[in-house]
């Protein structure tokens, strides 16, 4: 059998902001696609629903992302490096080590408990809004804030170091930095939470997520701080990012949007639905593996050695739900892989599921009349970072 051609990824100019990049859902075919990406790596990209479940789950393939396909075109790596305390880049015993005990940070119930509060910080920021008035910017006066505020809160780092966290993410996401910028910010982050894990240490409570680390685990210092910093980054990019994607998803679907207007507290299912249909229309590849035998996938044989990276586009496989290329706010909820799948599933999912329905049903029930000041299609989106978002969302609401 003759070699497939390898495309480069296709990693620019979307044809829409809500959509995937152009020519990539061509690129993906019907099944395993070879592509070659910016930073010189050659990968596999897996697009079914079946597909990105087995490479997500089967322990042949590695999450090591030493000299993974990137999409930074400059500079080197920053994310993924097999460092102590990284644990989305570890595998078997050594990962569910770091991962286990910090899972009960991340329980529905004690997320639950945090309802109130993420309720109260919602409200404070819109009431800001307001207080502000039209036309506002939904992702500095909301998307960046609230997220930012809410890990901080759970991992117990006091707010007036927000601006620090959000600065050591951008390095840490920007696609175009430089691994010596990112461990400038990292370096000064640390500085930071080493205080608070010598306070925690005094105090002896296991309250919040670095309290719980500290006086709960047997984490050594480097380990603790790696752990906080991604909890940071990771806790606030996705979500703030995705609080405007749904928000513009919604405004570009008024039938879908009417539907959560309707009936609010249906917020929960509304969420899951908007997760697996926002983030399958933007595709794009992500979440590389490295193949440790030879494993088939969907009928073709992944070699030992290489990478595999897994398409988002699966969630609109018909294998997982009946019209899935359709946003359908009425669908029951379904198991997309908006979070991932298997052993490094997101941590933070609940957490993120609280931010995204408290901050949806609020915005809408608050606001009944809000919506975009400027056509969608002609607002600026974030295509320097790693994780996609728009820049700026002026909205009007009287
Ligand atoms: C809408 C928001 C979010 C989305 C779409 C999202 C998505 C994901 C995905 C797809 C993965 C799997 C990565 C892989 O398999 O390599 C992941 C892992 C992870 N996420 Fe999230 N995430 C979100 C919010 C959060 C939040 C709020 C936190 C924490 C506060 C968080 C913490 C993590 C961590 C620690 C991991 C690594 C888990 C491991 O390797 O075992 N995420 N996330």
């Amino acid at each position: 059998m003759t070699e497939a051609a390898v495309c480069p990824v296709p990693h620019e100019n979307r044809t829409h902001p809500l959509g995937a990049p152009a020519g990539f859902e061509e690129a993906l075919g019907n099944g395993p696609v070879k592509m070659l990406w910016p930073n010189g790596v050659e990968a596999w990209v897996v697009s079914s629903y079946a597909g990105v479940r087995q490479v997500l789950s089967d322990s042949r393939f590695s999450a090591n992302k030493e000299g993974a396909p990137e999409m930074r075109t400059e500079g080197e790596q920053v994310l993924g490096l097999p460092e102590p305390g990284n644990m989305n880049v570890m595998d078997g015993d050594e990962h569910l080590r770091l991962r286990r005990p910090l899972s009960r940070a991340f329980m529905v119930k004690r997320l639950n408990e945090m309802r109130p509060r993420i309720q109260e910080i919602v409200d404070q920021h819109f009431d800001e809004m307001e207080r502000r008035g039209e036309p506002a910017d939904l992702v500095s006066s909301v998307c960046l804030p609230v997220p930012s505020l809410v890990i901080a809160e759970l991992l117990g780092v006091a707010p007036e170091h927000q601006e620090l966290f959000q600065a050591t993410s951008r390095e840490m996401f920007g696609k175009n930095g430089s691994r010596a910028e990112y461990e400038a910010k990292a370096a000064e982050l640390g500085e930071v939470l080493a205080k608070v894990v010598e306070e925690k240490k005094a105090s002896g409570s296991t309250d919040d997520l670095i309290g719980l680390m500290v006086n709960d685990t047997d984490f050594e210092m480097d380990e603790l701080l790696m752990l906080a910093i991604g909890l940071l980054a990771a806790g606030h990019e996705t979500t703030s990012n995705f609080f405007g994607l749904f928000t513009l998803t919604l405004f570009e679907n008024p039938d879908q949007l009417a539907v959560l207007k309707r009936d609010p507290s249906r917020a929960d299912v509304i969420v899951e639905e908007l997760l697996r249909y926002t983030i399958g229309k933007l595709g794009g590849a992500g979440l590389a593996r490295r193949a440790l035998e030879d494993v088939e996938v969907d009928g073709v044989t992944i070699r030992a050695g290489d990478w595999v990276t897994v398409s988002s586009h699966a969630n609109l496989d018909e294998q997982l739900c009946p019209h899935a290329g359709e946003l359908d706010l009425e669908r029951r909820a379904v198991p997309h892989l908006g979070f991932g799948f298997g052993p490094h599933q997101c941590l933070g999912a609940n957490l993120a599921r609280a931010e995204l329905q408290i901050l949806l049903r609020t915005l809408f029930t608050r606001f009944p009349d809000v919506r975009p000041a400027i056509p969608v299609a002609e607002m600026a989106f974030r295509e320097d970072m790693i994780t996609y978002g728009a820049a700026a969302i002026p909205v009007v609401w009287s």
